[in-house]
């Protein structure tokens, strides 16, 4: 329905007209003066009241207390429509411009000081990362679990990233390359019968088969089916309102994840029984299972082993972390490969090289050594997570009053590293936004170049996430062209950037 607006030549009722049945105010002229000064008395009310919330909020610029430069916005609501309604890139731009490399914001209703020089974000993620220490939300730590690695600091957090970076290493992983080959050249046909492929969704399955022989092994056993459904469940009210009442997605995804620490139970209570028999499944789940009770601080288990809810927690988050990440990247890959069709043509006869001598070698699949051998397709894979910078920046949480570059950042207040801000400076690459895969011929300067993290918290999955791509574009290129269909430059958000609508293309066999 449209809304119309109806001109009239009579003065339409506002709320600034006297209602005509009404008789004029006596004595109108002696009620004027007192009626300025009344509104004079509030407006300097309202702006002493506005003065006291931001001092009570955010602390007031004495001298000993110098905040970093920049504008905390309105109380409470501070600069979050700013941030939500403009192009993320131009918000943090113009506050760079305005007050330098570091500056302070406040969004979501927390205060928090923004850093976009990779000196500083080196002192925040790796030489003084124990005075900042990671936050989320509460309702996404419920939801992903509160034992889960990305929560936590100290000796539980060290044993348990020791596992995980265990179980992901490349010597963990190169065995899996046949595993993972096995999956691309199972769903790969399937897109041939696709009038539109909708790429983002592809690779949030393959993605997600990937995580789940990571995380479980490639044994295949029945409770993994239920498993990964009730995953699907969970993830649906992820990113909803953290609304706890009948029916909302939230209340809904937190009684799958109850279901799914149940079903997580079952089967590490299967494999517990089959481990005494020689068998073990594989995995992260594996390796968890194994680890020892005395390593652990937070174990409440009597046991040598992590408790169930440790392990269970820690399995969700990685599947987590490992497949919308990779899929947002993948589907970067295949936009950016179709607008430089001079670096698909380069990366193409790159894989069609591999392929023959695979070929030569009795038809053999595709081993880690190969792998080793994408030189070219590893820059396109490195430029595109700059170019993307699909995670845009992180946060963490000042632990106590701490002494930055002379500024004070106040204990509690959420401190951001601006990945993305430092990834586009033509400072560190020369013309940001062209895609460029040969910039990576010489590695980056150091602290420059951030899209799996730094430091304690740095992502133990990077070599897998490279190791999946680089698999899938061997297969793709050497088989496939491809046309993106529709709006082709447009951007959205769900949660990482991605190309708009998940990048529909059409596929067509060489
Ligand atoms: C291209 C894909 C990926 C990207 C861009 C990515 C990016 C990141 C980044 C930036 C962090 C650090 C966050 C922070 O400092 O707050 C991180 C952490 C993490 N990532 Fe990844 N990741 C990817 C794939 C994966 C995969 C495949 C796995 C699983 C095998 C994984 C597991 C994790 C875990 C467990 C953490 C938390 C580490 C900790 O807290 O110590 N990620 N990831």
């Amino acid at each position: 329905m449209q809304m119309q607006f109806i001109s009239s030549s009579s003065s339409p009722p506002t709320i600034y007209s006297t209602p005509p049945s009404l008789p004029p105010p006596p004595n109108n002229q002696t009620k004027m003066p007192i009626l300025i000064i009344i509104i004079i008395i509030s407006f300097l009310l309202g702006y002493y009241f506005f003065l006291v919330l931001r001092r009570r909020q955010w602390g007031g610029a004495s001298p000993k207390r110098r905040l970093p430069p920049g504008s905390m916005g309105w109380p409470y609501v501070g600069e979050t429509l700013k941030l939500y309604t403009q192009n993320p890139n131009t918000f943090f731009n113009i506050r760079r411009k305005r007050y330098g490399d570091i500056f302070k914001s406040h969004i979501l209703g927390c205060p928090c000081v923004m850093i976009s020089s990779p000196e500083a974000a080196k002192i925040v993620l790796v030489t003084k990362s124990h005075l900042f220490k990671p936050t989320y939300p509460p309702s996404k730590e419920k939801m992903i679990g509160p034992e889960a690695i990305f929560f936590h600091q100290g000796d539980y957090h060290f044993t348990l990233k020791k596992l995980i970076q265990a179980s992901f290493s490349p010597s963990a992983i190169k065995g899996s390359v046949t595993a993972i080959e096995k999956i691309v050249l199972e769903f790969l046909p399937n897109w041939e019968n696709c009038n539109q492929v909708h790429t983002l969704q592809e690779m949030k399955n393959y993605a997600f088969d990937v995580a789940m022989i990571s995380a479980f092994g490639h044994k295949k056993e029945i409770e993994t089916e239920g498993i990964k459904c009730l995953y699907h469940r969970l993830e649906k009210g992820y990113n909803s309102m953290p609304l706890d009442f009948p029916g909302t997605p939230y209340r809904k995804a937190m009684k799958a994840r109850k279901l799914l620490t149940e079903r997580l139970r079952k089967l590490i209570e299967k494999r517990r029984e089959s481990r005494e028999d020689g068998g073990g499944g594989g995995g992260l789940l594996e390796i968890m299972m194994k680890a020892e009770k005395q390593k652990l601080n937070h174990n409440n288990n009597n046991n040598n082993n992590l408790s169930d809810s440790q392990i269970a927690d820690n399995i969700i988050g990685v599947i987590f972390a490992a497949h919308d990440t990779t899929a947002s990247v993948l589907t970067w890959v295949l936009k950016y490969l179709h607008d430089n069709v001079h670096v698909l043509q380069a990366v193409t006869r790159e894989q069609e090289d591999i392929e023959r001598k695979l070929q030569l070698e009795d038809n053999r699949g595709l081993t880690w050594e190969d792998t080793r051998h994408m030189f070219l397709t590893t820059r396109v894979i490195q430029e595109t997570l700059r170019s993307a910078s699909i995670l845009s920046f992180t946060f963490r949480e000042a632990v106590e009053d701490v002494e930055f570059q002379g500024y004070v950042i106040p204990k509690g207040w959420k401190v951001l590293p601006l990945f993305r801000t430092i990834h586009h400076s033509a400072d560190f690459f020369p013309q940001p936004d062209k895609f460029d895969p040969s910039r990576f011929e010489v590695p980056p300067r150091p602290n420059t170049y951030m899209p799996f993290g730094s430091g304690v918290h740095s992502c133990p999955g990077s070599e897998l996430a490279k190791l999946e791509m680089l698999i899938f574009l061997h297969h793709f290129t050497t088989t496939y062209r491809w046309k993106v269909i529709g709006e082709e430059d447009a951007i959205q958000y769900v949660p990482f950037p991605v190309p708009k609508g998940g990048l529909p293309i059409q596929i067509y066999p060489k």
